[in-house]
């Protein structure tokens, strides 16, 4: 009796023990996956020079086609502000259902060259580089070539397999937000202000479809008028090329120099030339006036700028990341998922 309650104890004694190795393994494993964070040239080792075949590869692309840099650094936002920065804005689904097909990425491009140079990056390094780094880079690069910052990116980030178009509905400030609503979507990425101010200052390159602020041409309080923050003589240019039947084309964000990534955005915002009502709603608050009227108004403030620009873009590119052994690396970015 007493040698078996003996070893009934030690028995205990010993599932006590593994359950609490157990445990331990479990700690360390959660610690570990939470500490995996993004670095500097976290491909130093497996895929040197990565980088810099990025780099030529979109180059060449950007050669060919000049819009393509706003397009890459808007892929990246849409990516991260969308269940985080990794590539699930790549997936596609056959039932309509991934992030792609909301509403909010209706007229995102750029995705066939970030699988472009994918394909580049596997030839030399298969399954090592994930589509999210690419992307991160490829923003970089966009910001450069239009002679913005060169900024360092950190790499290390993993692939998501799951894309929900809810997410991008949610995630993705609305073009007619005011500073109160544009703040909320930020927040929620654990983005300041001052990065929302900085990072929308990306609209110093690209374009908008007329579709996305005729509101403010033909019905911006829904009795058929007219913005009055918009700068009168601009918005009668605008009406003559953003007609009922040309909702579909195009007009540079930034009136002052639409391919080249400089303060001119903060310029167009000041002189009341925003395109976008989100751009424009900048100016109409106490927190976010000063900085642009700074940039708009003081050139020697613009490496200033070009500073604030990439640290907000590092703080964006870290959004809800997977790293470790959290994701996956996959061969092709824009497989479909259902
Ligand atoms: C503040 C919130 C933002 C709103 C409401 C917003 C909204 C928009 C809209 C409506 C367009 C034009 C879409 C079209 O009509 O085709 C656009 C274009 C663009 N956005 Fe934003 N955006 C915001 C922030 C950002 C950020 C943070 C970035 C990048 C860091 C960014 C980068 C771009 C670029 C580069 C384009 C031009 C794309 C092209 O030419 O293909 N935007 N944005």
């Amino acid at each position: 009796m007493a040698s078996s309650s003996l070893s009934s104890s030690s028995s205990l004694f010993r599932r006590l023990a593994v359950l609490q190795l157990a445990v331990a393994a479990t700690l360390i494993l959660t610690l570990g996956g939470a500490q995996a964070q993004l670095q500097y040239d976290y491909y130093n080792e497996t895929c040197p020079g990565v980088e810099d075949l990025v780099r030529e590869a979109l180059l060449a692309k950007f050669a060919d086609d000049m819009t393509l840099p706003a397009s890459l650094l808007r892929l990246h936002f849409h990516d991260c502000f969308a269940a985080g920065c990794d590539a699930t804005i790549m997936l596609k689904s056959h039932n309509g259902t991934a992030q792609r097909d909301a509403d909010p990425n209706a007229t995102v491009r750029g995705y066939e060259a970030i699988e472009d140079v994918k394909a580049k990056v596997e030839e030399s390094c298969p399954l090592t580089v994930s589509c999210a780094d690419i992307m991160a880079m490829a923003a970089r690069d966009a910001v450069n070539f239009t002679r913005g910052p060169a900024y360092q990116v950190e790499t290390g980030r993993r692939d998501g397999n799951v894309s929900r178009k809810e997410d991008a509905e949610r995630s993705l400030p609305p073009a007619d937000g005011n500073v109160t609503v544009l703040t909320g979507y930020f927040a929620a990425q654990n983005l300041s202000m001052k990065d929302m101010t900085v990072l929308s200052a990306a609209h110093t390159i690209g374009v908008a479809h007329c579709s996305s602020f005729s509101n403010r041409l033909y019905n911006y309080t829904g009795a058929g008028d007219q913005d009055p923050a918009l700068d009168p003589e601009y918005a009668k240019n605008l009406t003559a090329v953003c007609t009922p039947e040309h909702m579909a084309s195009v007009q540079t964000l930034d009136q002052v120099s639409p391919t080249t990534f400089d303060t001119g955005y903060f310029q167009s915002v000041y002189n009341h030339r925003a395109l976008l009502a989100s751009d424009a709603a900048l100016l109409e608050d106490s927190f976010t006036a000063p900085y642009v009227t700074l940039m708009a108004t003081n050139a020697s403030y613009a490496p200033a700028f070009f500073q604030d620009f990439s640290v907000s873009m590092l703080k964006m590119g870290r959004i809800a990341v997977r790293t470790g052994t959290d994701g996956e690396i996959r061969a092709t970015c824009a497989i479909y998922v259902d």
